[in-house]
C-alpha cells in the first residue's frame, strides 16, 4: 500500500465501474486534461468505444461521478493496455488497481495470454502498479513520447493464463476488498 493510501485522511472510497460511453466522455476529457501533457481528443476516444470487437472501454464511478478510466484493446492471445488514468483527487486510494483489475480479469476470459503496455519510463507510480499485476519491463521505444521526447517503456505478462498468475489476481483482489 503507498504511503498515501495508508494516510487516514485518504479513506476508501466507493467505486462502482461501469463501461464507458458517450456521455461519460466529459469527465474523461476533463481527467485527460489534468493527467497528460498531450490528452486524447473527443474523437480519438469515439473511434476506440466505435471499435466494440476489439476494444473494452470502462470507468470508475464514486457517487455517480466519473473518476477514473481504463482501455484495452484485443489482438489474438494478446490485450493491450491503451489508456488508464485516475482524477489526481482520487490518487492512491486503489481506483487505478481496481480498473486494471477489471481489464486484467476480461481479457485473459477472453483467452488472452500475454499482457502487454507502454509507459513512460520517468513514470514510477505507474509502473510500481503494473509491476504489482506482473508485468515486467522487455524493452524501450526511444521517443516513443513525441511531445516530450521521452522513452517508452515496454511491460508485459506473458503467463496470463498460468495458475500463478491466476494467484496473484486473486491476492490483489482480496487486498482490494479489504480496503474498502
Ligand atoms: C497510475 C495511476 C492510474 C494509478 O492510479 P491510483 O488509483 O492512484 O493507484 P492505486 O491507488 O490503485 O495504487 C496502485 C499502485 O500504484 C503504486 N502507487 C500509487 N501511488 C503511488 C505513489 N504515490 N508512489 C509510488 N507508488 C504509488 C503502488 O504500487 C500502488 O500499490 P499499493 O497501494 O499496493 O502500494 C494514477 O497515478 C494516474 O492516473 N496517473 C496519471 C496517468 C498515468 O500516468 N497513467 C498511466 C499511463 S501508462
Amino acid at each position: 500500500m503507498s504511503a498515501l493510501a495508508r494516510d487516514p485522511e485518504y479513506g476508501a472510497v466507493d467505486i462502482e465501474i461501469t463501461r464507458m460511453r458517450r456521455r461519460h466522455l466529459r469527465r474523461v476529457l476533463t481527467i485527460e486534461a489534468k493527467v497528460y501533457p498531450r490528452p486524447w481528443s473527443t474523437s480519438l476516444f469515439l473511434s476506440e468505444l466505435s471499435q466494440r470487437t476489439t476494444r473494452t472501454y470502462i470507468v470508475a464511478k464514486n457517487e455517480g461521478e466519473v473518476v477514473g478510466y481504463s482501455g484495452m484493446m484485443f489482438t489474438g492471445r494478446e490485450a493491450h493496455v491503451t489508456n488508464i488514468a485516475v482524477d489526481p483527487d482520487f490518487h492512491g486510494r486503489k481506483v487505478g488497481t481496481r480498473l486494471l483489475l477489471y481489464l486484467v480479469t476480461e481479457a485473459i476470459a477472453r483467452g488472452a495470454e500475454i499482457l502487454s503496455l507502454e509507459v513512460r519510463v520517468t513514470n514510477s507510480v505507474a509502473q510500481n502498479m503494473y509491476e504489482k499485476f506482473g508485468f515486467a519491463a522487455v524493452s524501450v521505444r526511444k521517443g516513443y513520447y513525441i511531445e516530450t521526447n521521452e522513452d517508452a517503456l515496454v511491460m508485459v505478462v506473458d503467463d496470463a493464463r498460468s495458475t500463478q498468475y491466476r494467484l496473484r489476481l486473486q491476492k490483489i483482489r482480496e487486498e482490494v476488498d479489504q480496503w474498502r
